[in-house]
This record gives structure tokens, C-alpha cells and sequence, in this order.
């Protein structure tokens, strides 16, 4: 995967971004929207994607290969008392699975997060979900918590780890 791109979203993204997301919330049961996407126009995704280019720390990072954007990595910063931290968010598209996109956009995300300023990032993620987990765990995130029922999918309640990575130097 030579000639795999990752770098931030712009608004030019927009509509792709929109079919990525389609495409990825069909393709698992680990994000909070299915094969419908999010309820988003074009104008909504590019005014979104500005806003997170002015956030000096918040970002959406994409993976681009061959044109079409097959991966995505977000952090997306806490206000206020919570201004030291940021929430993380990622997805590779299926075909692509195991060849190491997710390691290489969180190495980038999490290089952005330590250049920013964020100290904590946290995450949720499903309980059965043991790709993303040995992704987190690889970076150093470590599991605190267990969210209940997190998700319910056809009736059925699926409950959520909470995982957080500690920047702060000792
Ligand atoms: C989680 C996800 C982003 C990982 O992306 P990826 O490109 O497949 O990740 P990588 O190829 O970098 O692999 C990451 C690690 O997970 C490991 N892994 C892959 N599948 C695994 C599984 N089923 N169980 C345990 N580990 C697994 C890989 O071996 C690799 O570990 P290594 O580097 O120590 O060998 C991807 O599976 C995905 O998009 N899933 C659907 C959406 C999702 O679950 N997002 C997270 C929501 S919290």
C-alpha cells in the first residue's frame, strides 16, 4: 500500500465522506449508524469539516488510496474543564482490514493529539470488538470501565468498554 495517503479532511471531502460513511456503517455493527450513514447534507459535512480544520485541536484524519478515502481517524476536543482532553474515533473500510491502515492512522492521530496539547484521549468500544481493542491496547490505551447496554441493535443490548490513553509526562 505504497501509494496510501493520510491527511486531513477538507471540505472538498464532503461528499465522499458521506458515501465513506455509508459505506463503513454497513460493513460492521461497531458504529452508532448503519449502512444508512448519519443524517447529514453535503452543505452540513463541508461547514463540519471546517470547523474542525479552525479547531486547532480537533481533526479528522483520512486514509486515501488510489482517490477514494478508505479509512478515517477523528479526535474531537472536549470544552471548558475538559479542555485537556479529546475523543477518539476510527474506521478502515472492510476490504482493507489487517493491513495495517488503522495502526498507521493512529500513530498519526495520536502524534496530533501529543502536538496539540491533549493529554487524555478516550474512546468507547464495543465489549466483543477485538480488533479495535488489540488496536487500542497496542497504542497504550488501557480499559477502566464497562458501559451497559451502550448499544441497542435490533433489540439486542451490547455493552461497551471505556478505554483512555494518559499523554501527561510524569
Ligand atoms: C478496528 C479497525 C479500525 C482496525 O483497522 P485495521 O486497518 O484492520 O487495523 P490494523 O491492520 O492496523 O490491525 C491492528 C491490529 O489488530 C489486530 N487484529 C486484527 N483483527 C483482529 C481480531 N479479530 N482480533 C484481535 N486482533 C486483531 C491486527 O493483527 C493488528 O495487530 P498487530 O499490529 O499487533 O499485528 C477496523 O477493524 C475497523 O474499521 N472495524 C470496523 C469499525 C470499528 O470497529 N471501529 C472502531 C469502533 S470503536
Amino acid at each position: 500500500m505504497s501509494e496510501l495517503i493520510i491527511r486531513e479532511a477538507a471540505a472538498a471531502d464532503a461528499e465522499a465522506m458521506i458515501e465513506y460513511l455509508k459505506a463503513i456503517g454497513g460493513e460492521s455493527d461497531n458504529l452508532t449508524f448503519g449502512a444508512e450513514g448519519l443524517p447529514i447534507t453535503a452543505d452540513s459535512e463541508r461547514d463540519y469539516l471546517e470547523s474542525v480544520l479552525a479547531d486547532k485541536r480537533s481533526t479528522e484524519l483520512v486514509a486515501v488510496l488510489g482517490g477514494e478515502i478508505i479509512g478515517d481517524a477523528s479526535l474531537t476536543a472536549l470544552p471548558r474543564r475538559m479542555s485537556h482532553r479529546a475523543e477518539l474515533g476510527i474506521a478502515v473500510r472492510k476490504a482493507y482490514w489487517g493491513r495495517g491502515v488503522g495502526s498507521m492512522l493512529m500513530e498519526e492521530l495520536i502524534a496530533f493529539a501529543e502536538e496539540s496539547g491533549t493529554e487524555i484521549i478516550d474512546l468507547e468500544v464495543r465489549s466483543d470488538n477485538s480488533a479495535a481493542i488489540h488496536l487500542y491496547e497496542k497504542y497504550g490505551f488501557v480499559r477502566f470501565g464497562r458501559s451497559p447496554a451502550y448499544f441497542r441493535i435490533d433489540g439486542e443490548y451490547i455493552d461497551f468498554d471505556l478505554m483512555y490513553l494518559d499523554l501527561r509526562k510524569p
